[in-house]
């Protein structure tokens, strides 16, 4: 039997502007998906039957990726991420699904957490019809802080680039991270609003936007600035500063019309006791996160307007094999 965990991925800065080759910045957040493979007399998941249509990131691992020919195996995933909700749920799947199977053919082999990235980005393009930034496995692979972009950042350390044929052309990333200081004296709250958010939507939405109001492209530069301030405020352990670049960041998101009245109420809830708040990945839906130095007030404000909490530390350790 194996055990592999990766952890669920919490935007900060830069979700829409990414998509126009800005960069954004990701956290690996506590929650994630923990996969457990056991040889078995039968293929089976979750005690039903394994079909693989059903589970496209999963039979892509196994079959394209590892050309697994072992025994059958018994498929048993946990998960406490809320799902649809932008904490990059298949990511981790594909990630902790990539270990495991990595473990269970090849003991001896040390966990390459750049390979299982590319590895779980492979994945979710297949099952997205060939759309998918890297910023969700990318970040549940490596863990702590990563950015996302176009290009290199300044004062970013270079991890790995990443390309993909999707059907709009040929997109390139690079991937790079920020050491995060040891004593950052802060949490995330994450509060979903319990309301499914649709990527491809929202995604769209903006692009329909910005060709029909181009003044929203100021839009879309500030929140390329924010992401820069909060990028060296949050290396710097400076905390009240990531939190004004996260109020920031949630106005011009706002402009861009990509929130909702219930991530607004969230939000609105929680900036008594955060340092900072917004909504985080596509919107329409989904959670906000905070930062604060008082998380259970925050994910009491959160439960009081209506809204789910979630507490992570900021950045954790990335896609590991649990013992
Ligand atoms: O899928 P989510 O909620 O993590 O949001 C993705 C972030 C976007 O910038 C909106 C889309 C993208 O592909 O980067």
């Amino acid at each position: 039997m194996v055990r592999a965990f990766a952890p669920g991925k919490c935007i900060l800065f830069g979700e829409h502007a990414v998509v126009y080759g800005h960069p954004a910045v990701a956290v690996a957040i506590d929650s994630g998906v923990e996969v457990e493979l056991t040889e078995s007399n039968s293929w089976t998941i979750e005690g039903l039957p394994f079909l693989s249509e059903r589970h496209p990131h999963i039979s892509h691992i196994l079959n394209d990726v590892f050309d697994y020919d072992g025994e059958p195996l018994k498929i048993a995933i946990k998960s406490d991420l809320f799902s649809a909700a932008g904490l990059g749920s298949s990511a981790a799947l594909s990630n902790a699904m990539g270990a495991a199977v990595l473990q269970l053919t090849n003991p001896k082999a040390e966990l390459d957490s750049i390979e299982l990235a590319r590895i779980g980005h492979a994945a979710e393009a297949k099952a997205q019809s060939g759309r998918a930034s890297p910023t969700d496995t990318a970040t549940s692979a490596l863990g702590g802080c990563v950015v996302v972009s176009g290009e290199i950042i300044a004062g970013t350390k270079h991890v790995f680039d990443a390309a993909m044929e999707t059907p709009e052309g040929r997109r390139k990333w690079s991937i790079c991270k920020v050491d995060l200081p040891e004593d950052l004296d802060a949490w995330l709250v994450l509060g979903f609003t319990g309301v499914g958010s649709p990527t491809g939507d929202m995604v769209a939405g903006v692009a329909k936007l910005l060709k029909k109001d181009s003044s929203k492209h100021q839009d879309m530069d500030a929140i390329a600035r924010i992401t820069n301030a909060g990028l060296t405020a949050l290396g710097a352990g400076n905390l009240e500063a990531v939190g004004m670049a996260m109020n920031a960041c949630h106005e011009r998101l706002q402009n861009i019309e990509v929130s909702s009245p219930e991530l607004d109420a969230l939000v609105e809830a929680v900036r008594p006791h955060a340092l900072g708040a917004k909504l985080t990945g596509a919107g329409g839906g989904g959670c906000m996160v905070a930062l604060t130095q008082h998380p259970q007030r925050v994910a009491e404000a959160i439960e009081v307007a209506g809204g789910t909490p979630l507490i992570s530390r900021v950045g954790v350790d990335g896609v590991r094999i649990l013992q």
